[in-house]
């Protein structure tokens, strides 16, 4: 079973790069900000108030995560070859309540993959999407927010997996198809 982490700062390519890892590994893909985005779509209270946090650029409140998540997890690595988790754990609280409930699956996640992509980068990515995306965080002034909450809370979660010997560095720069080489030999340096 494979169940893996796709991290690293908005704009860096975890979508981008997931649907080509669930259809290479025929992993089950969960994107936290997918599942947000589909609750405020749907004018949901839970949609409603995550979107307070997130056109500001702020992580919504970790509880509000754990009760969409945990159970899409226990769901999802039920008879499946494994998951994607994309924009979870985003903190170091988040991570610890994620392997407490993997042990509490009889579960275990098999790598973290940390995207590294330049600051000016992300920026052109991110604008350039928020031509179309219709995302109420993809502009400037929320764009550098969500960079200053990546390397203040999202970052130290990178440590928390190198400590487990978990942990895989990919370079996000260059074409989607050069980093998804670079990303499955990574994971198949894990099977
Ligand atoms: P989330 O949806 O996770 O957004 P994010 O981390 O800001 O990342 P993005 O989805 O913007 O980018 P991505 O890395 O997926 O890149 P993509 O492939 O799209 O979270 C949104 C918000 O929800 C958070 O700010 C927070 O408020 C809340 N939230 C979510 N999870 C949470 C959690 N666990 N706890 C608390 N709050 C949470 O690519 C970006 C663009 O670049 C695309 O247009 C793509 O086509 C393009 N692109 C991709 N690869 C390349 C390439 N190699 N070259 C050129 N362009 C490329
Ligand atoms: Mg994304």
């Amino acid at each position: 079973m494979l169940n893996i982490i796709i991290c690293g700062a908005p704009g860096c390519g975890k979508g981008t790069q997931s649907d080509l890892i669930v259809e290479k590994y025929s992993l089950k893909h969960l994107s936290t900000g997918d599942l947000l985005r589909e609750e405020i779509a749907k004018r949901s209270e839970l949609g409603i108030e995550a979107e307070s946090f997130i056109s500001k650029g702020n992580l919504v409140p970790d509880k509000m995560i754990f009760d969409i998540l945990s159970k899409a997890i226990e769901e999802q690595t039920k008879n499946s070859k494994g998951i994607i988790l994309d924009g979870f754990p985003r903190n170091v609280a988040q991570a610890e309540a994620l392997e407490n409930l993997m042990t509490q699956l009889n579960k275990e996640t098999t790598l973290l993959i940390d995207m590294q992509v330049d600051d000016e980068e992300l920026i052109t990515r991110l604008l350039k999407r928020g031509e179309t995306s219709g995302r109420c965080d993809d502009n400037l002034e929320t764009i550098k927010k969500r960079l200053e909450v990546y390397e203040s809370k999202t970052a130290p979660v990178s440590d928390f997996y190198k400590n487990k010997n978990k942990y895989a560095a990919i370079n996000g720069m260059g074409t989607i198809d050069e980093i998804f080489g670079r990303i499955s030999a990574a994971i198949d340096s894990k099977r």
